[in-house]
């Protein structure tokens, strides 16, 4: 007996950011204090940054990931204990073992049996773990998946970097995939180009007990502004073409939220109009695999994002990885 088709679809969406919300002006005074220069006109101009949010020294990336899944299955209204499946796309685990999906598969209570692991594609995470767990459960080898992005990136920044430490933030976002029979995700690519490693990396390890070389967060920032102007637009195309769909049927686009310049020209590019693109970047700063389901989140639960909508996520980080999905929400 042949088996129906099927896919995976978004039950329930969720988010959160921490509470302490820095501005521009308050970040510019934090650095004049160490003697480096920038100011809120240069970030926004640049960036379209216009604050972020700093987890305090106590707060752990898990208790993003925990508050965040927390509402997606909430909104998701789903026994938790059907949960099989638990990728967590992050930069910033709480530590080296065990993974974050294990500790918020612990923090959550969810069956101690489920398949639960990290993803790391950097600020490509989320849209690699979508895909991920979406594979898993077409193949069938799991029904109910919670997928997170969560980051405490400004633990990575070097506060006498300012062209870095101006552009990250802190937060999680998540979903809950399950099985369907209807459409859900329509299509996804994913890249890597592990040629361009130093361009975007934190390159310290742990070793003897030490973290050995840098464990700051460093970038050749233009370098990878002209990478992710091409990239996102090739890819976008690329998850249009393998879902034969045209950018005009796309209701909303949802990039990775770096800077709002590369977002515009990808925006432009697919000759969509800037209303269909979200933006949190002004308000979250980059906070790499959280970027897409906080934004996703957030249009979800303002009512912009309704069932029928047809959303594009995209992104690009360090490695390089960059890729894209086509959902039907
Ligand atoms: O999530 C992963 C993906 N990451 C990204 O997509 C980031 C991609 N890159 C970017 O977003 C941009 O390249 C930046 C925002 C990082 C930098 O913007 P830019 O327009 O490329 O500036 P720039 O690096 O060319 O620097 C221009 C000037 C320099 O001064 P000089 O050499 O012209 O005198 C910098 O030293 O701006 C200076 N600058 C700053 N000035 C004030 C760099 N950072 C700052 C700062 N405040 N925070």
């Amino acid at each position: 007996m042949t088996q129906r088709p099927l896919y995976s679809r978004i039950i329930g969406t969720g988010s959160t950011v921490p509470p302490n919300c820095v501005t521009n002006q308050e970040l510019a005074e934090r650095l004049a204090a160490r003697g480096i220069e920038t100011s809120d006109e240069w970030i926004t101009a640049r960036t379209g940054i216009r604050q972020r949010y700093f987890a305090t020294p106590d707060t752990m990336t898990s208790d993003l990931a925990l508050t965040a899944s927390k509402n997606a299955l909430c909104a998701a209204n789903i026994d938790p204990q059907s949960i099989d499946l638990v990728i967590v796309a992050t930069s910033t685990p709480d530590s080296v073992l065990p993974s974050m999906a294990c500790l918020l598969q612990h923090k959550l209570r969810l069956r101690n049996d489920c398949t639960a692991f990290d993803m790391q594609a950097a600020c490509t995470g989320f849209v690699y773990a979508l895909t991920i767990a979406d594979q898993c459960i077409r193949g069938r080898m799991c029904r109910t998946a919670l997928v997170v992005g969560a980051e405490i990136i400004s633990r990575l920044l070097d506060f006498d970097d300012r062209s870095t430490c101006v552009l990250f933030g802190d937060g999680a976002g998540a979903v809950v995939l399950q099985a369907s029979e209807q459409a859900g995700l329509i299509s996804s690519v994913l890249h890597a180009d592990g040629s361009h490693t130093d361009i975007l990396c934190v390159p310290g390890r742990v070793s003897g007990g030490a973290i050995c070389g840098q464990a700051f967060m460093s970038m050749d920032g233009q370098a990878v502004f002209k990478l992710a102007v091409n990239l996102l637009e090739k890819v976008a195309l690329e998850a249009l073409d393998k879902a034969h769909m045209r950018a005009a049927q796309i209701d909303w686009l949802i990039p990775h939220q770096a800077n709002i310049r590369i977002m515009q020209s990808t925006c432009r590019k697919l000759e969509l109009p800037l209303e269909h693109m979200l933006v949190t970047v002004d308000r979250h700063g980059n906070t790499s695999a959280a970027s897409i389901p906080l934004a996703l989140d957030e249009a979800v639960r303002d009512g912009r994002i309704a069932r029928g909508h047809t959303i594009m996520i995209e992104g690009v980080g360090s490695g390089v990885t960059w890729g894209a999905a086509i959902i039907r929400f």
